[in-house]
């Protein structure tokens, strides 16, 4: 049998491997909310402007909520010879009501249709994992306010460079994810915009009002060029770079939770919640959660390539290549929020050891920095200068196998004979931490009135708004 809903000049069916390569119901089916929502704005626009009779317009928009109804309770079937969501709700409608149905494809093409409850779901997208990752910095930025003085090294080259604070540390992610925020809510402005009404991709003859269909679906305004309106997939490209670049942060942060759970490290643990066992060695606990959002980096970059080259070598308009844009971006926006959750679960959940991380910052002459400055500041040394006499020093306290506070004021004068026992005043690592007061620097002050700062800007935005 011919397709139903365009099957008009066709005499037979589809081979069956056809209709397998053709059909996208098994994942657009996700976009059925959105595509009633769609319709009964279309539908009701169309009342109004006369196209259709208010007693057609009636009976699609309650027919339309009875499939949602339908679909919400899951006793809808689903058919995969009726190829996409789109139709298999439209084919249902014409079960329900009857030939109406046929009048609510007026003025409308499946190609302005996918394309507008593809930016419904995105945009929903977006809204969601905003608020994800708000609860995330929130999570961060409370740990960051407890741990404000608690020193542990910091690494450059994945060596010990200079003492910084756990605290301090954390914030750096409150950054990170605000940029992803920030970066979500332009691709959102951006997104916002009603390709509804661009039909099959040179507008319509109808007298439609766009702008009343983009008002009812919350869009700012509707598409100007009908071409781009049913061509464009920018919107998906750029949540999927903004969510590539969100999923970095998460896999850059998830590796430092698996590096700080070795028992090498030691920095940190998580707790049962959040750790499993091996089937072998009693012993382990392994971070699995942390590991996977690291591991989930890759499908999420990768739905954003696969999206890329899908559509480098399109002409315009609608080719049927774009059918390829829903599962990866599916996929990729529900396993960021997956990984969202996932990490403000072991955030609150991860025990920094203090003990351990201060003794690791004072390793490796960290403070070496501290006394070269000390050097120029009490001594008038060029910088150059103290580099170089404190690395002496660092040599001479190596081979005693000391650390550089434990040096004796003889031996350091026997390197500097300028220096006074006022040195030993910048030498520990709290001592180091607390004089970084420069702006964005690690002095626990800073971090505390930085901490505080993110906290009663993520509770006021996460506060309910008052109703107007
Ligand atoms: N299932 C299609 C998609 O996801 C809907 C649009 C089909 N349009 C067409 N002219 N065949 O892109």
């Amino acid at each position: 049998m011919s397709n139903k809903m365009w099957g008009g000049r066709f005499a037979s069916g589809p081979d069956a491997i056809m209709e397998e390569i053709n059909a996208s119901i098994g994942f657009d089916y996700k976009l059925a909310l959105q595509d009633i929502e769609g319709s009964k704005a279309h539908v009701a626009m169309l009342a109004q402007a006369g196209i259709v009779s208010a007693e057609d317009a009636a009976a699609i928009a309650k027919g339309l909520t009875a499939i949602r109804t339908e679909i919400e309770s899951g006793k809808f079937t689903f058919s995969r010879a009726l190829e996409d969501i789109h139709m298999n709700i439209e084919s249902r409608l014409a079960a329900l009501i009857g030939p109406a149905a046929g009048c609510l494809h007026t003025a409308r093409s499946r190609n302005d249709q996918v394309a507008l409850d593809f930016r419904l779901w995105v945009r929903d997208a977006i809204d969601g994992l905003d608020g994800q990752i708000g609860a995330l910095q929130l999570a961060l930025a409370e740990k960051a306010l407890q741990h404000a003085g608690s020193v542990m090294p910091g690494f450059t080259h994945m060596q010990s460079a200079q003492p910084v604070t756990f605290g301090h540390h954390l914030l750096a992610y409150v950054e990170m994810f605000a940029r992803d925020r920030a970066r979500f809510r332009d691709a959102r402005t951006r997104l916002n915009e009603c390709p509804l009404g661009a039909a099959a991709l040179a507008g319509t003859s109808f007298p439609i009002d766009r702008a009343a269909t983009a008002k009812a679906l919350g869009f700012d305004r509707p598409t100007a060029n009908s071409l781009d309106s049913v061509s464009d997939r920018d919107f998906v490209l750029e949540s999927l770079s903004a969510a590539s670049i969100c999923a970095v942060h998460l896999s850059r942060f998830a590796e430092e939770i698996v590096l700080w759970a070795t028992p090498q490290f030691g920095f940190a643990s998580l707790s049962d919640k959040f750790s499993t066992g091996s089937s072998i060695m009693p012993q382990k606990r392994n971070p699995d959660a942390a590991e996977l959002v690291r591991g989930k980096s890759g499908r999420i970059i990768g739905a954003l390539t696969g999206l890329l080259v899908v559509m480098k070598g399109l002409p315009l308009t609608y080719s049927k290549d774009m059918q390829e844009d829903k599962e990866g971006a599916f996929d990729a926006l529900q396993s960021l929020s997956l990984c969202l959750a996932a990490m403000t679960g072991m955030v609150a959940d991860l025990t920094p050891d203090i003990k351990c991380m201060k003794a690791a910052a004072g390793a490796g002459y960290a403070t070496a920095t501290d006394l070269a400055d000390w050097l120029v500041r009490s001594l008038g040394l060029p910088f150059r200068e103290a580099h170089h006499v404190t690395g002496r020093l660092v040599a001479v306290a190596a081979a005693q196998d000391k650390g550089l506070e434990e040096l004796t004021l003889a031996e350091m004068q026997a390197v500097e004979p300028g220096i006074t026992a006022d040195v030993f005043g910048v030498l520990g690592v709290e001592k180091s931490v607390r004089s970084r007061t420069s702006y964005g620097g690690t002095a626990p002050a800073n971090v505390r009135a930085q901490a505080r700062l993110w906290l009663a800007r993520l509770k006021k935005e996460a506060a309910p708004k008052a109703s107007v």
